[in-house]
């Protein structure tokens, strides 16, 4: 009799003094992305999600899965330059021969070779997660004697780029892949100098007719929200690319 009452008694008792002494993390408490403190959470988890996604959402879009350095021949493949007109993308950044530019998911490079002749006096750090990429990247770089790129090897939440040190962060078809977009666009901001400014090259989100995954793609609604959030504001969109939004943000000048 005694045991029935003392035992389940006990195990409370330890329960919630392992409990006291290590308190559940906060999203352990958290419902529909908001925390039991009332603090509304920057990702949400999702069991039901598009197979294209990784199941975790941020300001209501669904982050895409990481394209994989498997696809590195598809990222150099001749019709890119018919379908994302690379030059014409390149020229509508206004580089100086001096800017500092940050390529970030650089991927192989397509961007990072083609904006590099045009610094002379100037550099690109070409930035990505995968080291498979960073490799890439560096065979290249001595092939094409590009003696101003400098890859880097980025971790999912930070750049790796020294404060107030780019004129330009150039994000093309990779921002919808970032699996931490609010540090990555922290860690950006701090890397611009003040003035500096942000350009995403993102497939147009609102024309179901663009032959590219729908979690790829992003709208100018959903891109200037997030921007936004991390204090960029936001300049232009030039639409003179035939499938991608090109869109301007700055850092503050007193930011
Ligand atoms: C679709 S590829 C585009 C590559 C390149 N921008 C281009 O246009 O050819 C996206 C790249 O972003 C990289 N990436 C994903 N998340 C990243 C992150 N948090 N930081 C840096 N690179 C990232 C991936 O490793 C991949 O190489």
């Amino acid at each position: 009799m005694i045991k029935t009452f003392l035992l389940p008694g006990l195990l409370v008792i330890v329960s919630a003094l392992s409990l006291l002494l290590n308190p559940l993390p906060a999203e352990a408490f958290s419902f529909a992305g908001q925390t039991l403190g009332g603090e509304p959470e920057i990702y949400q988890e999702r069991s039901l999600h598009h197979p294209d996604g990784i199941g975790k959402f941020y300001m209501g879009r669904e982050i895409a899965q990481v394209m994989g350095h498997q696809g590195a021949n598809w990222l150099e493949r001749f019709s890119r330059g018919i379908e994302e007109q690379p030059e014409a993308a390149i020229a509508a950044l206004n580089l100086k021969p001096t800017s500092v530019v940050a390529d970030i998911g650089a991927g192989t490079g397509y961007f990072s070779f083609r904006i590099s002749p045009q610094l002379p006096q100037g550099k690109v750090w070409a930035v990505d997660v995968q080291p498979e990429m960073i490799d890439i990247l560096n065979f290249l770089k001595s092939d094409n004697h590009a003696d101003n790129v400098e890859p880097i090897l980025g971790s999912i939440t930070d750049p790796n780029l020294p404060a107030h040190s780019i004129d330009l962060a150039l994000m093309v078809d990779a921002y919808h892949e970032f699996e931490y977009p609010r540090e990555m666009m922290a860690g950006i901001f701090h890397a611009l100098k003040p003035g500096g400014q942000v350009v995403l090259l993102e497939y147009r989100g609102e024309n179901p007719l663009i032959p590219i995954k729908g979690l790829h793609k992003m709208s100018q609604k959903q891109v200037k929200k997030e921007m936004q959030a991390v204090g960029l504001r936001w300049q232009e969109t030039k639409d003179l690319l035939p499938q991608q939004h090109m869109m301007f943000f700055q850092k503050p000048e007193d930011a």
